[in-house]
């Protein structure tokens, strides 16, 4: 059985003999999801005409004519009511086709000088570049809740783990500005990201440029763009900046996956460390007794589907040779998907984190069950003369008896102590307090709630100026 042909014809169907079959049609739209471009589009379609009419390309009439029918189209889209048609393809030909039905010959005088390939080029970086501006937004308001928390406990003593063993005591405040720091790189990164996406590819036209006396500078200026794109072939072609954005996507939400896997630990009742408030958890349909940090679990999933997208645009990319193929088409629903997980999870954690309640006594109980003051001791040993090797194997010896005696280091007596290592006087018992050994880590980056008040200090300072 021959396939079903599609119904209309196309923008480009006159070269054709029969209209392409429905299943192509469907196969080929990217309509569906790039109308979400569509105000971008109409935004650089205003923009190249009113540069077509300075460089006398267009008449004045054209020129005011697509302004009007512009203006309506937009209209009809903040309204719901523009209709979109599968059998246009896509967002740029549906505004082309609608502005002619609209305006008339005007409309279908738009076009000239351009092409569909430097137009999705450009509608996607004026897209992206609200997109960045949006996350790192997003971003200072997380780190501003951080903030607001760590103040709140910028001296509450919690135990700090490597290989997840308890190894030394930190403050509560020192381990959300851990945080603070990730997503302030993950800030400059995009705002790095920005400046490569903020240039202009309108222009480049098919792929070569175009033999009109166009003005890009001008389109460059009134679209808001740093610069223009200097070569036209790379124009059209490379989506490397959606996938600079992809990556750097996949960075906030693998320190987001990180931040996750921590709270759903301290909230699992054998750590016991915090608590979240109930409108950020589910309970379970069968188990009364459950809440569940659901929102942390979620986050931690879907950065596996951030990671997969920064795949696809990779994949997407390699070995498509110069300059525009159609494979370009298939960097939106990637992309928008990113920024949309993005967003939301940054959203969703910034309210989430004021609902964040620790519990010090669990806490406390943690650290001090792991001899989290041990490098303490062998520190107070080196002050007074021992090698800090001898230091660490002395320690370790007042470890083994400690943990045969199901005590902690403190608790052992001096005249224990000293059997063990003779060097020792009852001054040592101020460093192996937990308050003693955050208090001793008094410098820039350090646990001690001196230093974890100046940071916090030095980071509203930062994102004041950011905001
Ligand atoms: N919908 C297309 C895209 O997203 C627009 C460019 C199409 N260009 C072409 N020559 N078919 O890439």
């Amino acid at each position: 059985m021959s396939s079903q042909l599609a119904k209309k014809s196309s923008a480009w169907s006159a070269r054709f003999s029969e209209p392409v079959s429905a299943i192509v049609q469907r196969y080929t739209a990217s309509v569906t999801f790039d109308k979400r471009l569509a105000l971008y589009d109409i935004a650089a379609s205003v923009a190249h005409a009113q540069m077509l009419a300075a460089q006398d390309i267009l008449s004045q009439e054209d020129w005011i004519a697509i302004q009007k029918g512009m203006s309506q189209i937009k209209e009809e889209i903040e309204a719901g009511e523009f209709e979109w048609k599968i059998e246009l393809e896509d967002v740029h030909l549906n505004i082309e086709a609608r502005l002619t039905t609209l305006i008339g010959i005007a409309g279908k005088r738009l076009h000239t000088g351009r092409s569909r390939n430097d137009q999705v080029a450009t509608d996607i970086r004026l897209w992206l570049r609200d997109t960045i501006d949006e996350c790192i937004f997003a971003l200072t308001r997380l780190q501003t809740s951080l903030l607001d928390l760590a103040t709140l406990h910028a001296n509450l003593i919690m135990p700090g783990f490597t290989h997840l063993q308890v190894a030394q005591p930190v403050t509560f405040g020192h381990h959300l500005l851990a945080y603070v720091e990730m997503f302030g790189r993950d800030t400059s990164r995009l705002q790095d990201v920005r400046k490569r996406v903020n240039q202009l590819p309108l222009g480049a036209a098919a792929l070569a440029g175009t033999s009109f006396p166009i003005d890009r500078q001008q389109v460059a200026q009134s679209l808001g763009f740093e610069g223009i794109c200097a070569n036209s072939l790379d124009a059209v072609s490379d989506r490397d900046f959606a996938i600079e954005f992809t990556a750097a996507a996949a960075l906030v939400m693998t320190h987001i996956s990180r931040l996750s896997e921590e709270l759903v630990l301290w909230m699992s009742p054998s750590l016991g460390f915090i608590d979240i408030a109930d409108r950020f958890c589910t309970g379970s349909s069968i188990m009364p007794q459950k809440k569940n940090p659901d929102v942390p679990e979620l986050a931690r999933g879907k950065t596996g589907r951030v990671n997969g997208h920064l795949m696809a645009l990779l994949t997407l990319m390699k070995s498509q040779p110069l300059a525009y193929n159609k494979d370009n088409q298939e960097d939106k629903e990637p992309l928008f998907d990113t920024a949309d997980t993005v967003l939301d999870t940054l959203r969703i954690f910034a309210e989430m984190v004021p609902g964040i309640t620790p519990k010090p006594e669990k806490m406390r109980l943690a650290a001090l069950k792991g001899f989290a003051t041990a490098t303490d001791l062998a520190d107070w040993l080196v002050k007074r003369g021992m090698p800090f090797r001898d230091a660490h194997e002395a320690v370790a010896n007042a470890v083994k008896t400690a943990s045969a005696l199901n005590i902690d280091l403190a608790e052992l007596s001096l005249q224990q102590l000293q059997e063990l290592i003779p060097e020792i006087d009852d001054t040592v018992f101020e460093v192996l307090t937990l308050e003693g050994s955050v208090a001793a880590r008094q410098h820039p980056g350090g646990t001690s709630t001196e230093q974890v008040r100046q940071q916090i200090a030095s980071w509203r300072q930062r994102l004041s100026k950011n905001g």
